[in-house]
């Protein structure tokens, strides 16, 4: 009798430890399939959100722009002879230079052409020289070694390198920051430091509703790579960065 109600108990035991194993694995598998789902969202959003800024860019400089030239040059050809209709036209051809600009500007915000043109380097050399001329805030942008790696990579370190100099001027309040990018052993490096705030990095995570922190840890994932945040409320913030070239 002694030995069937051991018996039993075990019985029942390991049949509890079962359902309780099985319940966590699905737990766990769900966990992941939903993370991996998470990821591929974000991959699939970034490059939808690149696809749609080269396709305004293209848009902008191919079609509206030359319709923008063309309607100036018929403006200029205009000749009036009153002095008040005189104004007015080249008060509107001054209005089209305007606009003519401020779709330049448009148009290199949603991709700038240096980096289609003239590579990585170039683009960030413009970007951080537009920022050091607003007197904030020191660029210092060293390159160490000329990179040999395709558009599509450039087009994703250009907007994680972006994000940390904007994420800079938003809230480190710092006065000087030093970019370096090398190559060595066929991998991209590359090390920012400001001399700002710092912050608390696991409450950022929790608490903050932006997006540029989850964008450079998917760009990073996208490209293969590593990312190493370090910062401390008053000891500014680093960053390492790592990608298979
Ligand atoms: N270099 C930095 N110095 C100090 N705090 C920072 C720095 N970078 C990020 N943070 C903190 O981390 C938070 C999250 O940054 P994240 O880029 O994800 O969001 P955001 O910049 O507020 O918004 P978004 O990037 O979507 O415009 C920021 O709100 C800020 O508190
Ligand atoms: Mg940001």
């Amino acid at each position: 009798m002694v030995d069937k109600i051991l018996y039993a108990t075990i019985l029942f035991a390991i049949l509890i430890a079962i359902i309780i194993i099985v319940f966590v694995v699905s737990i766990l598998r769900y966990h992941r399939r939903y993370v991996r789902l998470q990821k591929e969202r974000m991959f699939a959003e970034i490059t939808m959100q690149e696809n749609e800024r080269r396709r305004i860019t293209n848009d902008l400089h191919d079609s509206i722009g030359p319709m923008l030239s063309s309607v100036k040059l018929n403006i200029n050809s205009i000749e009036v002879k009153d002095s008040l209709d005189e104004e007015i036209v080249q008060k509107a051809g001054r209005h089209l230079d305007d606009i003519i600009k401020n779709m330049r500007q448009i148009s290199h915000n949603l991709l700038p052409n240096t980096l289609e043109r003239k590579g990585l380097m170039e683009a960030l050399k413009e970007f951080t020289d537009h920022i050091n001329d607003s007197k904030h805030i020191k660029v210092h942008l060293q390159l160490v070694h000329d990179l040999t790696i395709s558009k599509q990579k450039e087009i994703h370190l250009f907007r994680i390198i972006q994000e940390i100099v904007q994420n800079t001027l938003k809230h480190a309040k710092a006065k000087n920051l030093q970019i370096g990018i090398g190559q060595e052993n066929n991998h991209v490096l590359i090390l920012t430091m400001d001399d700002g705030v710092g912050f608390d990095t696991e409450k950022a995570k929790d608490k903050s509703m932006g997006l540029g922190m989850k964008s450079l840890e998917t760009r990073t994932e996208i490209l293969n790579g590593k990312l190493v945040l370090e910062s401390k409320p008053g000891k500014g913030t680093n960053y390492f960065i790592k990608i298979p070239i």
